[in-house]
């Protein structure tokens, strides 16, 4: 039998305070974390779900020095918008913090110390990549290059997001600095090092012998592929500015890896939310009975089940998870999300667009997560299951069941009189079905329960549409009075069991059917509703999504696709140049004074331009574009030091600067202010 625990501690990735969030992350980590936690708070578990921002990392400089703000500006920004989005799709965490909080950086400095105290890291000096122009080691992203592993030319310093290899920056083959574009030189640096090879005996003992059987194959492939090639020392420490502070004296001026600190940022959290609500977060993280289970994206399952682990084991106070059903990715339109290329639906423009449709996105993201293997996401996909699941079987059926109650007895829940032979065989089923999805449920299977929960519905839907009492009315009310019953029995029920998956939905329905929050053990209970109960006013709780709704969106990425490609379709850019390489040349503003077309050519004209220097003459292959009569008087940008040569037997003395897209169309690189003739342009 299943370990029976005394409290839950459910975590979900801090997600990176450097941009809005997205369908990806919702599908993979939040949606699955808050279902498994609302279906415990309904068991009548005590739990607690932990989330935050992850505030620290180079993601975040690299955004802040792009817009030239501080990382404390930056972070405030997405906190704020993170928090928002998860509260208006009704993730139910316990506390959202920000590792940026001084409970954090307190927690993390105290964890560094205690283990460098007891002599669990390693000291090692080495030599790292060093940008000399802006003076910053080069860890993680600030260094980018090519792989080792795919060849991949734009993989970072820390990890290849191609092939997904971790990697380390002395690994990439033409490592260049992210701050600066330049090539590295290397310097000495000391770091401190977990020495994660130390704890593979006790790691394969835990996960390899412990955990085969109940965590998810493709967690349990990958740390086994890891353990299997051997651990390595994990530098914990950077030669970073933003960061929490390392907490010893020959360590001034680093701070703790983002992946050191950002986990202890659960416990953090806890702390924050012991101190707010005068509770004891103690035994959420040191009871032997907690069960602790972190929901993550893929990207992060060495750290949850490798790296974090050995800190919390070297530690010695800490429980370890329990589970760690990670999942995989979620695609959109058959593309790889992707922040850069903006290829994402973001929720707030989602909720924009469909407002207080949060159950909508919650329930096609649950059925079609990309559980055991990457899925897709299209907008057809989710009409068709708004329309034909959501709208089609459960809003229908609830709908048709409270409106033919409202008719036929006045909103009150009728008797349930003689259960005949068909109304029995459905509450024998009914009751089945918590049982079934709590099964799923306990083994992270949320497509699996979600469409068992939808398998209810369809009984429901079918059982009124097989009994007609539409029909049966006029001639056998008292049977009517059985089917709206049993029917009701079954929405109250889907009331109970929706209510982790579709929470806005089922607590619209609960306020339709006139009942309180239920815990999830009265689930099965052909009695919910007792003969007399008065029901409210029925509403829709889902609506059809149109054609030209879906289009829209469609169209919205369309748009996107081709911006990207405008940028895409640039030719590549040329070999590296001096500054003291591109001061040779002498480029000058100038007026066209003069055009005609050179006789017997296609593409020639010749100008006679006046530069503020001189007035000469300039053969230019523009006669496809423009006529000689248009250009006069068009100002224009000439390299005057170009030596002079001769084109059809007229002597060129410059070149006049021409802007050509990938087309092959040209225009003319004009000043867009009024300069005089002669300005240099550099
Ligand atoms: O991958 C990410 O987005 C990380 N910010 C996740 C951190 S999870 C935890 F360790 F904080
Ligand atoms: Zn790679």
């Amino acid at each position: 039998m299943a370990k029976k625990f005394d409290r839950y501690i459910i975590t979900s990735a801090l997600p990176y305070a450097n941009g809005p969030i997205h369908i990806g992350h919702l599908a993979g980590v939040y949606v699955p974390a808050d279902i498994y936690t609302r279906y415990l708070r309904m068991k009548g578990e005590d739990v607690l779900f932990i989330g935050g921002s992850d505030e620290h990392g180079v993601p975040i400089t690299i955004k802040a020095r792009q817009e030239g703000v501080s990382p404390q500006k930056i972070v405030d920004r997405y906190h704020r918008q993170i928090k928002k989005s998860f509260e208006d799709f009704g993730i139910s965490f316990d506390i959202y913090s920000r590792t940026s909080a001084s409970i954090h950086h307190q927690t993390a400095s105290e964890f560094f110390a205690k283990l460098y105290k007891e002599g669990k890291f390693i000291e090692k000096t080495t030599e790292q990549y060093y940008d000399e122009e802006t003076k910053h080691f080069l860890a993680d992203r600030y260094i980018t290059g090519t792989c080792p592993h795919c060849g991949y030319e734009k993989a970072y310093g820390d990890q290849c997001e191609n092939c997904g290899t971790s990697l380390s920056p002395l690994e990439l083959i033409n490592p260049k600095s992210a701050l600066s574009g330049n090539v590295p030189v290397l310097k000495e640096t000391k770091h401190w090092y977990l020495p994660l090879d130390q704890y593979e005996d006790w790691l394969k003992e835990w996960i390899l012998a412990g955990h085969k059987e109940d965590w998810k194959s493709n967690v349990y492939g990958q740390v086994k592929s890891w353990i299997d090639h051997g651990l390595k020392p994990r530098a914990v420490t950077r030669d970073l500015e933003w960061g929490v502070k390392v907490p010893i004296k020959e360590a001034e001026g680093k701070v703790l890896y983002v992946w050191f600190d950002a986990p202890i940022g659960y416990i953090s959290a806890t702390k924050e939310w012991g101190e707010k609500t005068g509770k004891n977060w103690e035994p959420y993280w040191k009871d032997k009975n907690t069960k602790l289970v972190h929901f993550i994206g893929k990207d992060n399952i060495v750290f949850h089940c490798i790296i974090f682990p050995v800190m919390l084991h070297a530690e010695g106070s800490y429980i370890v998870p329990e589970n760690v059903p990670a999942n995989e990715f979620l695609n959109l339109e058959n593309d790889k999300i992707s922040t850069s290329r903006n290829w994402a639906v973001w929720l707030h423009e989602y909720l924009e667009d469909f407002p207080g449709k949060q159950d909508v996105l919650r329930y096609v993201l649950t059925a079609n997560a990309p559980e055991t293997k990457d899925n897709d996401f299209t907008w057809k996909d989710f009409q068709a299951r708004n329309n034909n699941e959501l709208l089609a079987v459960f809003g229908n059926f609830v709908n048709r069941t409270l409106v033919l109650t409202q008719k036929y007895f006045n909103g009150k829940v009728p008797d349930t009189g003689e259960l005949d032979e068909e109304a029995i065989k459905v509450f024998e089923q009914l009751k089945k079905y918590p049982g079934k999805i709590a099964g799923s449920l306990d083994r992270y299977r949320f497509r699996e329960a979600l469409s068992e929960l939808m398998n209810l519905a369809r009984l429901g839907n079918k059982y009124l549409t097989d009994m007609e009492p539409w029909k049966l009315i006029k001639t056998d009310e008292e049977k009517v009075k059985t089917i709206l019953n049993v029917s009701l029995q079954i929405t109250a029920n889907l009331a109970i069991l929706s209510d982790p998956f579709l929470p806005f939905s089922a607590s619209k329905l609960r306020k339709m059917l006139n009942l309180p929050e239920m815990k999830w053990n009265e689930a099965g209970n052909t009695e919910l509703l007792k003969p007399g109960h008065r029901l409210n006013k029925p509403d829709y709780l889902f609506e059809k999504i149109e054609d030209k709704t879906i289009e829209a969106q469609i169209q919205k990425l369309m748009d996107t696709k081709k911006e990207n490609e405008k940028v895409t379709t640039a030719k590549p850019q040329k070999e590296e140049i001096t500054y003291e390489d591109f001061m040779k040349m002498d480029i000058r503003t100038g007026t066209i004074l003069e055009a005609e077309k050179v006789p017997k050519t296609d593409k020639l004209i010749k100008l006679k331009i006046d530069t503020g220097i001189d007035r000469r003459t300039v053969v230019s292959g523009i006669a496809n574009y423009y006529k000689p009569e248009d250009i006069i008087g068009t100002k224009v940008s000439v390299l005057v030091n170009l030596a002079p040569r001769k084109l059809r037997g007229i002597e060129s003395q410059g070149m006049i600067l021409m802007a050509e897209d990938a087309d092959g169309k040209l225009c003319f690189v004009s000043p867009t202010e009024e300069v005089s003739d002669g300005s240099e342009v550099k």
